[in-house]
This record gives structure tokens, C-alpha cells and sequence, in this order.
């Protein structure tokens, strides 16, 4: 304690300044003033639609699929489009699903741990329940009948080939017991622990722990044709290779036209040995081997020869050069581009930071990284031991090349490279470039959220002003954010987003996220179950075509007649879009507004309440009211804290009428830089000496007409429409303190936890306060 970092981004490159004893306060000062400067000057949108989970079920827009009870954590997804099926790997079973149908269970594996191996786990004191089971936690493409599969084993992990048969019609479904291999250096022990797996050529390469403590992980390529045992890792206990690894994700991505030169990427986050001796600080990294590193003849045996890794930042640029940094890498998803070299890497970043919590998506191409691989490697120097820029002689070939024979004759393998690029390897693993995100700053950003992003995935979208990388981010709480990205001028970009979408029913962490671009689905796994969602509900942005292009959505598009699914081939017909403004004057037939909404009367008794309802269709519409009364000529806005007015989510409430109340009241809603009407009404507002005691329960009183305008029909005239046997004034009564209530409610909310947080803050940082 007592020694603080602060982190100062200056040229791309990271400095640390070290701060001790009494700087501490000075620090958390500083941060305290940062932190509002992050929080308050971003006003973080809503998202346009919101739809919990009944709502999605009641709009048929999700199906799920909840295993038959006995099992749970869903984990591995592995989806077939072509064949149409989804395999997902859960505690003791494995089951094949229709793409189309979840409901209707295919086929399914009972795949429990050994009993005795049950009672190893218990003994060694774990959680029967929860760790001693075979939680399956890796599903890979194998051939076009095999699929290849990991899970823990009760803390003793296991793989093996699971048969799907040749037809399309009935698959075949079981995993022959003779293929099944150890697991060691393929999945981890814990059903919990990050990990990181991906065949490629007959190879598993995984980033995991290969013991029961999980202390000793490592990058592994091994075999997966019988039990051959041979293998190739990262050196064990070695601090500057990996320190105390948390896998995220792993890709193969070719670097040239030459095969040889193909790699592994690997994505993770650990403790950075760079960032400091005495401070524990987490960092997020890209690294990569060479797929045909077979390991150093004399030295390196066994070991990559070709591991170098890289500092992924993911930071928002603030005043002064001070950056605020997400470190903490949770997801990564590659997507494809017409160039296999180059796909566009997405990441999810939490915070490290113990003042505020947040999370961020970063992107970044392909070229920075790279480039940051071709740069100076870092290196342990000097006589404080720092780690510092390697300015030495580099030897030949540059470490970090795949051997190739085409290239040069002479390494036609890593044994062949010679002892000084070996040595030179032992030492040097770690690039002093980090890579920065595509604009330097995170694309999308959640800081006051009361949820962190845990999952991503990316789907390129064609639109009918340019194309669109729409993101679907699962939180720690059950839901599905549809976002996009719009850039702007200076580099900035403006975040929507389109949907916040609640998938299960209890509060849940999303595990996986699957794409099925063919289908336009998304399948998504949580601990509870598994569900299918449709990419896109054109129709629940609305009846007009104003509602549809205010709704931003790249997928959906007015056709003349419907908000429905875009096609960009589709040029039958003119379809009304525009993603990047949003503005329906452009797109679509606007009538006079004043004209399209009809004016509704309303009567209210003087010294009464009567209450104008008017719902805005998005989050994000902010609501406007205007008066014009009956002799004047312009109408005026009805300000939220005049008197006897009441603005609500759903409307606004007029209390104790008065006769000069009386006039023509008009909603207006608006969404960017368009504001349209909503709805009208003309108040007449009744006397109280013309009521007769109680004109409201005699139906048939005609004997005290309101002296303006058409006189009310029947007493249903006294009453709102939907309000059942309520009169007005009931019914306004009702809603005023059930909103009163709510609102009383939402701030002692507000208040307790401002409070808490401020409490945990203060406890955190001053040691003199003891911890509960
Ligand atoms: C949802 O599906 C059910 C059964 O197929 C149907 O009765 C219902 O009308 C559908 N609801 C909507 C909103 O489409
Ligand atoms: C796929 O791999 C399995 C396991 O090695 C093997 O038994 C099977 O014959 C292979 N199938 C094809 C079509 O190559
Ligand atoms: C007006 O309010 C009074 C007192 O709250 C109530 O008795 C009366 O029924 C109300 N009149 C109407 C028309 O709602």
C-alpha cells in the first residue's frame, strides 16, 4: 500500500510516474475530479427500444430452449448453419438442437465425470454440486463427421470426438468411449476459469491451466489424433512469458499469401510486469505463435520459439494527456472481411479502477497490430531493473518469424534457427509498442451503467446509406445490447442503441453469443438456458413511416406501407432509411403534422384534475407541452415547475383546474433534431356550480350542460378511455401518487446508493478505515 501509478499516455506510449505515501491523497483527489469529468459531460443515451423479457416473449421475438433440469451452464456453443444445427455443451450433457426449433430437442449426450474421479473432487474439497460434475466447456469443428469436445471431468478435464453422422435428415449422436483422451493442456479444471481453445489443422490451441490449483497456465498446441504426447507451451513459472493468464480468445489468422507464415493470435489479460514491482496492475494483451514452430533444438525445447505479445489499450483520451483506461479485456470477436488478412478485431474492456466501474469496445485493425509486433521489443534494464525500450543489436532472423523455407533455405524450421535467436527468445517475449484502438478511443462506452459488458459479437450490416458494424453486447445481467456506431465529424462517433433487450428471466451473466447470419438469429447462452433471438423487429418500431426512420435501424426500412426488413439487393421498390441522421423529413411523405393528429376533447370540472396522456414511442424522445388559450394567438410551453402541473412519463396532469385552464393542449416529441406532434387536445373546463352533486355516477343527466362545445353525450364523456369505472378524478388521483411514489422511491434509491458508494470509496483508500 501506499504506492499509486498514474498512468500518463503521451506519444502512444505508456509512462508511469510513480507516486508514493503522501501523493496517494493527491491522487485520489485528482481521480475524484476525473471521474465526474467522465461521467457527467457524457449524457448516456438510452437505449430507443427497451423490451423486458415478457415483452420479447409476448411479441414472439425469443424461443429458448431450458435443458431437462439436470443440467445448466451453457457455455460451448458450436453452430452448423449449413446442416441446421446448434450443439451446446452444458453441466454433464452435450445436446444437439434444431436451428429453427430450440423447443424441439434433437438429440442429447449424457456425458457425466467417473464416480470415483466425483468423489477424488469432493475429497480434494470442492463443491459437489457446482465443481464435481463434467461441465463441458469447448465444442470445436472437427471434420465433416466429427466434432471434437472438452470438459472439465470433475477437476479432470477429458476430451473426445463426439459422431454426427453423415446425413442431414437423422444426424448420428454419441461419442464413441474409445476416443476419449486427456484433457490436460486442452480445458481447464474449473468449470469457472477463463480459458481460450481453437483447433486448427488437427491442432488444439489453448491458452489454460494444466494443473488442479490453476496456477500453471500456459499457451499449448497439442495433437489431437489419439494420445500422441507431444506438445509445445509457453515456459512454466515464468513471469515475463505470462503472469497469472486470463484467457479470452484465440484465432488463426493468416499474416501473407504463404502458409508458413500462418499464426495464432491469442488474446488475454494479465499482471503486467511492466507496470510495476510493487503494485499488482492488470493489462490486456495480444500475442501470437507460429503454427509451424515445432520448439528450439539445443534450447527451447518443447517451448514456442515464435511467442511475442503486445499491450492492447483500450482508453479514452482526457484533458491534459491523462487517459482513462479500460485494462481488462472480457470478450473478443473477429470479423471477417472480404480480406483474410485483415479482419477487424472487436474487444470488451471492463475497468480495473477501484473509483468507478465501467465498460468499453475498442477496435482495432489488424495493420496496428502488426505493426506493433515489428516493432522494438522491451526489455529488462538498468540499475533500477525496469523494463525499458530493447535499443541492442536485433539477431537474424528477427525473432518472431516463422521459419520458411521458400524465404530462406537455411531455417526450414524453428530447430534451425540459430542459438542467438533462441537466447534472444528466452529473454524477449514482450513488444514495447502497445496497440491503440482504431481513432484512439473506444467506439462504445457505458461508465454510470448499472451493468458491465461481458460478450460480443459483430454483424457487418449493408444499408441503404453506407455499412454498418452492428454490435450485440451481453451484460452480466441477462441482457442483449444492439448498438451501432455512427461516425462524425473530428473523429468522433455517436453511439445508439437501437435495443436493450432482457433474454432471461432472473438476472444472469450472458456465457456465449452466437451468430447465424443466414438465419438472421442470435443464440445466447446463459447459465438458465439458451435462446433465439431475430436480429431485427422492424415492425415494433412503429405504424409510420416518421417511426421507422427515427428508428436508425440498419435492418429495417419503411416500404411503403410497413417498417419491415431491409434488403439491400432489393431495388423493386424506393425503401425509406437513413441510419446516419435519423431524419424523417428526408424519407418520408410528411404531412401538415398539425393535421395528421386529431384534436380530441376533453372536459375537466373546475377545481378538479384531469390528466392528457401522451406516451412517446422511444427512451430517447424527449417530451415538449404547449398551451394556446382561447383568446390568445400564440400558444406558450408549458414549463415543468409552474403550479398545478404535473409532467409525467406517460403524460401530464392538471390539478385544481381553473376556468382560464381551458385551451388548446399539444405533445410534441423529439428525437434528434426532429419534433413532431403526438397528440392534441382541447380542455373545456366545467364550472363547479354547473355539476350537479353527482353528475358523474347518473348516467342520463342531462339537466347541467357545460356551456361550451359539443355537450358530452352520455357520462362515458366524463370518463378516460381504458379506466374501467374510475372517474377522471380518481383515475388522476391514482396516477399522481403512484408517481409521486415511484419518483419518492427512485430518489432514496439514488441516495442509498450515492451513499454506499461513497462508503466503499472512502474504505478502499483509507487504510485507517476498517474494513467490515
Ligand atoms: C405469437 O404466437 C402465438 C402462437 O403462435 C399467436 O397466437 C400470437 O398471436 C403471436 N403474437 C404476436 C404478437 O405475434
Ligand atoms: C473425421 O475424424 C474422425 C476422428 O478422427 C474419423 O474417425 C473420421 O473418419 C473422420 N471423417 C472424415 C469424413 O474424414
Ligand atoms: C371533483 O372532485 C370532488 C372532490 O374530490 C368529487 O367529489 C367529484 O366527484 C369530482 N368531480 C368529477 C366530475 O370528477
Amino acid at each position: 500500500m501506499g504506492t499509486a501509478a498514474l498512468q500518463r499516455q503521451a506519444n502512444g506510449r505508456t509512462q508511469t510516474l510513480w507516486l508514493r505515501g503522501p501523493c496517494l491523497l493527491v491522487l485520489l483527489l485528482l481521480m475524484l475530479l476525473l471521474l465526474p469529468a467522465i461521467s457527467d459531460t457524457r449524457q448516456e443515451a438510452l437505449a430507443r427500444l427497451q423490451l423486458s423479457y415478457t415483452d420479447l416473449r409476448s411479441a414472439n421475438s425469443s424461443a429458448a430452449f431450458w435443458g431437462d433440469g439436470e443440467s445448466g451452464g451453457y457455455q460451448a456453443l458450436l453452430l452448423d448453419e449449413d446442416r441446421g444445427w446448434l450443439l451446446v455443451g452444458g453441466r454433464d450433457h452435450i445436446y444437439m438442437l434444431h436451428c429453427d426449433n430450440l423447443e424441439q430437442l434433437a438429440r442429447e449426450i449424457y456425458w457425466p465425470a467417473p464416480k470415483e474421479q466425483v468423489e477424488h473432487c469432493r475429497q480434494a474439497g470442492k463443491n459437489v454440486l457446482t465443481d464435481c460434475a463434467n461441465h463441458v466447456r469447448l465444442l470445436q469443428p472437427f471434420n465433416k463427421t466429427h466434432a471434437y469436445v472438452c470438459g472439465t471431468g470433475a477437476y479432470h478435464p477429458v476430451c473426445a470426438f463426439v459422431d454426427l453422422g453423415h446425413g442431414t435428415e437423422e444426424p448420428s449422436f454419441q461419442l464413441p468411449p474409445h476416443t476419449v483422451e486427456s484433457g490436460r493442456g486442452k480445458c481447464p479444471y474449473s468449470p469457472l476459469e477463463p480459458f481460450t481453445a481453437r483447433l486448427s489443422d488437427g491442432n488444439l490451441y489453448a491458452g489454460t491451466s494444466v494443473d488442479f490449483m490453476g496456477t500453471n497456465a500456459a499457451i499449448f498446441r497439442t495433437s489431437v489424433y489419439g494420445s500422441s504426447p507431444h506438445y509445445i507451451r509457453t515456459e512454466a513459472y515464468q513471469d515475463h512469458w505470462l503472469n497469472e493468464p486470463e484467457f479470452v480468445g484465440s484465432f488463426p489468422i493468416p499474416d501473407t499469401h504463404s502458409p508458413d507464415d500462418d499464426k495464432i493470435y491469442f488474446f488475454f489479460r494479465e499482471t503486467a510486469v511492466e507496470s510495476s514491482q510493487w503494485d499488482r496492475h492488470v493489462y490486456s494483451r495480444v500475442a501470437r505463435v507460429c503454427k509451424n514452430d515445432i520448439g528450439g533444438k539445443r534450447s527451447l525445447i518443447n517451448r514456442w520459439t515464435t511467442f511475442l505479445k503486445a499491450r492492447l489499450v483500450c482508453s479514452v483520451p482526457g484533458p491534459d494527456g491523462l487517459d482513462t483506461h479500460f485494462d481488462e479485456l472480457e470478450d473478443v470477436f473477429v470479423l471477417e472481411t472480404k480480406d483474410p488478412q485483415n479482419p477487424v478485431i472487436y474487444g470488451v474492456f471492463s475497468t480495473s479502477s477501484s473509483v468507478f466501474k465501467g465498460s468499453a469496445v475498442c477496435v482495432y485493425s489488424m495493420a496496428s497490430i502488426r505493426a506493433a509486433f515489428n516493432g522494438p521489443f522491451s526489455h529488462k534494464e538498468g540499475p533500477d531493473y525496469r523494463w525499458v525500450e530493447y535499443k541492442g543489436r536485433i539477431p537474424y532472423p528477427r525473432p518472431g518469424t516463422c521459419p520458411s523455407e521458400t524465404y530462406d533455405p537455411l531455417h526450414k524450421s524453428t530447430r534451425d534457427f540459430p542459438d542467438d535467436v533462441i537466447s534472444f527468445m528466452r529473454a524477449h517475449q514482450l513488444m514495447w509498442e502497445p496497440v491503440l484502438p482504431i481513432n484512439r478511443r473506444p467506439v462504445f462506452m457505458r461508465v454510470s451503467a448499472p451493468y458491465s459488458l461481458r460478450k460480443i459479437v459483430v454483424d457487418r450490416v449493408d444499408a441503404e446509406d453506407g455499412q454498418y458494424d452492428v454490435l450485440y453486447l451481453g451484460t452480466d445481467d441477462s441482457k442483449i445490447l444492439k448498438v451501432i456506431s455512427i461516425p462524425k465529424e473530428n473523429w468522433e462517433t455517436e453511439e445508439v442503441i437501437l435495443e436493450e433487450l432482457t433474454v432471461f428471466q432472473k438476472l444472469t451473466p450472458i456465457l456465449n453469443i452466437e451468430l447465424s447470419t443466414k438465419r438472421q438469429l442470435l443464440y445466447v447462452s446463459s447459465d438458465l438456458g439458451l435462446a433465439k433471438l431475430p436480429l431485427h423487429r422492424c415492425q415494433l418500431y412503429g405504424q409510420a413511416c416518421m417511426d421507422c426512420c427515427l428508428a436508425r435501424d440498419p435492418y429495417c426500412a419503411w416500404d411503403g406501407t410497413t417498417c419491415s426488413t431491409y434488403f439491400p439487393s432489393n431495388k423493386r421498390r424506393a425503401r425509406r432509411q437513413d441510419v446516419r441522421y435519423g431524419d424523417p423529413r428526408n424519407q418520408c411523405d410528411m404531412e401538415d403534422g398539425s393535421k395528421a393528429v386529431e384534436e380530441r376533447l376533453i372536459y375537466g370540472v373546475e377545481g378538479n384534475s384531469t390528466f392528457l396522456e401522451c406516451v412517446p414511442r422511444s427512451q430517447q424522445t424527449a417530451v415538449r407541452w404547449t398551451v394556446q388559450h382561447p383568446l390568445a394567438h400564440n400558444s406558450r410551453d408549458l414549463l415543468p415547475m409552474e403550479e398545478r402541473v404535473v409532467h409525467m412519463k406517460r403524460g401530464l396532469l392538471l390539478q385544481r383546474l381553473d376556468p382560464g385552464d381551458a385551451g388548446l393542449y399539444t405533445c410534441l416529441a423529439q428525437e434528434h433534431t426532429f419534433s413532431h406532434i403526438l397528440a392534441r387536445y382541447r380542455l373545456l373546463v366545467v364550472p363547479r356550480q354547473r355539476v350537479v352533486s353527482t353528475p358523474v355516477r347518473e348516467p342520463g343527466n342531462s339537466g347541467t350542460l357545460p356551456q361550451y362545445g359539443q355537450p358530452p353525450k352520455s357520462y362515458k364523456d366524463w370518463h378516460l378511455m381504458g379506466t374501467g369505472s374510475l372517474s377522471v378524478d380518481e383515475y388522476c388521483e391514482q396516477l399522481w401518487y403512484r408517481e409521486k411514489r415511484r419518483q419518492q422511491k427512485l430518489r432514496s434509491l439514488k441516495w442509498k446508493q450515492a451513499a454506499d458508494s461513497r462508503k466503499a470509496r472512502v474504505r478502499r483508500h483509507n487504510p485507517l478505515y476498517p474494513l467490515p
